[in-house]
This record gives structure tokens, C-alpha cells and sequence, in this order.
């Protein structure tokens, strides 16, 4: 395809929408409530929300910029940018965290599709808040169903990254993705009218900084990369559709915003529900599994609220996993001169005995652990706390270093037609702040330097 007629996205709404899809997911709904518990509650939201106004911000705003101003995949952009140097390591950091990222995530994203069926059949309510919990556990750490579960949902994006139907998920997800919004918020009322509900809003609002270690700090950041999707290249393969008017500035914006927003509203959904069941904060990776059911059980028509819950939990993650799986096949397409077809392929197979292993982590294979991580917990830990991290600190050392500032500030303000107030401060952050703070927090958490 030459340049000129590179596809684009159709409309604005289109362009948010699927830059919404890629960032939220299961990242926002079920692992920063889990994270949050685990990570001293309100200390964390503070911290989070720092790294997403300071980190966050700035590099999705340069991911957009190499991707519109190169329109090139990850790994391609920095070969258009700098060729024959070392800065294609951005990309292909970005394409090894998008295949192990699905490597954990599909397992997650197939429990929700195991949540859709037990809410079909009723299995799913009139029970105690310990048997969710243990029910939960029977399943996931069983052998077969979740594994058929992972498998079907790769199966699912496989299916949709290589018949191109992606038009149609786009178009459903402009629908589905406002009613998740309003589910969540539903949720949300019934859960502070909960009994004993203000303890959890405490929990999720009032912070205690002594809380603050290293460990909350290097957390905070790894959940704010991962939930906007940046440094691993994904948006900057999405901007690359942006068109020539796409109000860039704005459109990170306004996908922080939501992506910030659909967090704090599933924190205020989970938190007064956690307290109000005694079911503890720091359940970890099941927190949202074993707390949502008995939230549902308070509703009228209950099994209704939780399987249109879970449907749309599950095309939540499915825009995200489309989007992890179509940087890898692009990348494995376009690099290994394959068909399109046969590189999803290669990916799906991989990404199938991740998913597997991952699953079987959970389980069977618990003992089997590096670092005193499960297998599961390696892949998430590896891309969310160092990869995803890793990569936007890359990109912000070359952007604030190496790329024209004029060039820069052409494609942001769309050739000066959209003004860009805080530009210098911008540029200050991405040479200065954003990579010695990275960097730091590496250094830290490895205890390195001590702050
Ligand atoms: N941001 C997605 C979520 O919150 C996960 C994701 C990470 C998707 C990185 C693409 C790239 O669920």
C-alpha cells in the first residue's frame, strides 16, 4: 500500500472510539482494582493518577506523533525515522510485550466468557460470598475449562485479526462500549448503597502515604502504561490511521480522561462491595471475579445484570486483544514477508501455549515458579512493570533528543492550525522528567538508589 491511500480512520468519533477499545479493557476493570487492593488503596490511586498526568500524557502524545508522522507499525516507524540505528528496539520490545501480554490476558479474558455461561445457567447466584470465592477457585485452577476458555477467546481474535470483520467490532463497540459506561455506573450506585460501603469509598479515596513504598510506586506506574496501552508501540500502529485533521492533542485527552475515568468508577463499583462482603482487598487476580457476583445477587434480575455485564467485559477485552494480536501479526507479516494469514496464525499458536501455560500456572503447575513468580504472574510483571515501562522511556529519550523540535510541533499542531499551549513544557518532560523518572524508579525498585 503506498502512502496516499493508507487507510484511515472514518470519522472522529471512529478514531476515539477505537483508540478507547485498545485501553480499555480488562486492565481498567479487573487488574487495577486488584492491584489497588494489593498496593495500600488510596496511596496508590494518588500515585496512578501521577504517573498518568505526568508519564502517561506525554508519551501517548508521542506514540501519536510517530505514528502519524511515519504511518508505519512500531518496529517500521523507527526504521522510517532512524534508519540503520538501534531505535527499532522500541518496536521490537513493543511486538515481544504484545505477544506475552495475550499470554496472560486471554487467560483472563476466557473467565469471562466462563462468567457469561455460569450466568446463563444460573450457577452464578444464591450463594455466600465464600462459595463465589471457592467456586472461583474450583474453576480456575481446574485443567480443562479454562483452558478451552483461553483457547476460544484467542480462537475469537485470531478469527477477527485475520477475516477483517474488525469494521464490524468497531461499529458494535461504538454502541457497546457507552453501555459498559452505564452498566459500570449502575454498579457503582448499587455498590455505595451497599451496608458498610463507606469503608470501601475510605479505602479507594482517603490515602494513607506511609503506604508509599518502592514496590507501590513501580506498581502504580507499570498499571498506568499498561491500562493506556503505551510503550509497547500499539498506539503508535493506531495513530498511524489518524488522519492528517485528527485533533491529536486532544484525542490523548480524551482517551486518558475515559481510561482514568472507566478505572476510578470500577474501583468505586469493587471497593464498597469488598468491604461490604468481607471479602479481603488483597484477594489479588480474583478480587473482581469472587466480589461482582454478589453484587449482582442484590439486584433485581440479577442473572440478566451479570451476563450482559460479562458480555460486555469480554468485548471490552476482545478490542484490546485485537489490537495486541495485530501488532505481532503485522509485525511477523511485514518483517518475515509471510501472508497475513499465516503470521496470525504463527501468533494465535504462540500465544495459545502462553495461555495455556499461563492458565495451568494457576493450578496444577502453582509450584513451578522464577523469581517467586508463577508463570502467569512472570508475564505480567515482565510487561507491565519492565517492558511497557521500558519502552516509553525509549521513546521518550528519542523524542526529547532526537527528533526536530520544529518537525515535532508541525505534526502536533496539525501545521500550526491547532494551537499547543504548553509545548516547551511538553518537550522539557519528554527530554528531562518523564525518562530520569522511568529510570529512577527502576533503579529503585532494584534497589540501586534508595529515596
Ligand atoms: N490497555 C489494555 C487494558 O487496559 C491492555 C493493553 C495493553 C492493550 C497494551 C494493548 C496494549 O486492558
Amino acid at each position: 500500500m503506498t502512502q496516499q491511500n493508507r487507510a484511515t480512520f472514518g470519522s472522529k468519533l471512529g478514531v476515539l472510539m477505537a483508540t478507547v477499545g485498545c485501553a480499555v479493557g480488562l486492565g481498567n476493570i479487573w487488574r487495577f482494582p486488584y492491584m489497588l487492593g494489593q498496593n495500600g488503596g488510596a496511596a496508590f490511586l494518588a500515585v496512578y493518577i501521577l504517573c498518568i498526568i505526568l508519564l502517561g500524557l506525554p508519551v501517548m502524545l508521542s506514540e501519536f506523533f510517530i505514528g502519524r508522522y511515519t504511518r508505519k507499525n512500531a518496529a517500521g516507524a523507527f526504521k522510517v525515522l532512524a534508519p540503520g540505528t538501534k531505535w527499532s528496539l522500541i518496536g521490537y520490545n513493543g511486538v515481544l510485550a504484545s505477544f506475552l501480554i495475550l499470554g496472560f490476558y486471554s487467560v483472563v479474558a476466557g473467565w469471562t466468557l466462563e462468567y457469561m455461561l455460569q450466568a446463563v445457567t444460573g450457577s452464578l447466584s444464591d450463594k455466600a460470598p465464600e462459595a463465589f470465592a471457592q467456586d472461583f477457585k474450583l474453576f480456575s485452577t481446574g485443567i480443562f475449562r479454562p483452558i478451552f476458555w483461553t483457547v476460544a477467546f484467542i480462537g475469537l481474535t485470531h478469527f477477527i485479526v485475520v477475516s477483517g470483520v474488525k469494521e464490524g467490532i468497531e461499529r458494535t463497540s461504538k454502541v457497546m462500549m457507552p453501555m459498559l459506561f452505564f452498566i459500570l455506573l449502575a454498579l457503582c450506585i448499587r455498590s455505595v448503597t451497599l451496608p458498610n460501603a463507606s469503608e470501601g469509598l475510605y479505602f479507594l479515596f482517603k490515602p494513607d502515604f506511609s503506604k508509599i513504598t518502592s514496590a507501590v510506586v513501580l506498581s502504580a506506574m507499570g498499571q498506568a502504561f499498561f491500562s493506556l496501552s503505551i510503550g509497547m508501540g500499539c498506539l503508535i500502529t493506531y495513530s498511524s490511521y489518524f488522519s492528517k485533521d485528527t485533533k491529536m492533542q486532544i484525542t490523548a485527552l480524551q482517551v486518558t480522561i475515559l481510561d482514568t475515568l472507566v478505572a476510578v468508577m470500577a474501583g468505586v463499583m469493587i471497593f464498597p462491595a469488598v468491604f461490604s462482603f468481607g471479602i479481603a482487598p488483597t484477594a489479588g487476580p480474583e478480587l473482581v471475579f469472587i466480589t461482582l457476583p454478589n453484587v449482582f445477587q442484590q439486584l433485581p434480575m440479577g442473572a440478566i445484570w451479570s451476563l450482559v455485564f460479562f458480555l460486555l467485559l469480554a468485548l471490552a477485552a476482545l478490542t484490546s486483544t485485537i489490537s495486541l494480536h495485530e501488532v505481532a501479526t503485522a509485525y511477523v507479516h511485514e518483517e518475515y514477508q509471510i501472508t497475513r494469514t499465516k503470521a496470525a496464525w504463527f501468533v494465535s499458536g504462540g500465544v495459545m501455549v502462553l495461555g495455556i501455560l499461563s492458565s495451568l500456572s494457576i493450578g496444577i503447575w502453582k509450584e513451578y515458579t522464577l523469581f517467586g513468580l508463577t508463570f502467569f504472574d512472570l508475564l505480567d510483571y515482565l510487561t507491565a512493570k519492565i517492558m511497557l515501562p521500558f519502552g516509553g522511556m525509549l521513546i521518550c529519550i528519542y523524542l526529547g533528543n532526537r527528533v526536530d523540535r520544529k518537525i515535532l510541533k508541525e505534526e502536533l499542531t496539525n501545521k500550526g492550525t491547532v494551537p499547543f499551549y504548553f509545548f516547551n513544557t511538553y518537550a522539557f518532560f519528554m527530554k528531562y522528567i518523564a525518562p530520569i523518572a522511568i529510570g529512577m524508579i527502576f533503579l529503585n525498585e532494584l534497589g540501586i538508589i534508595q529515596w
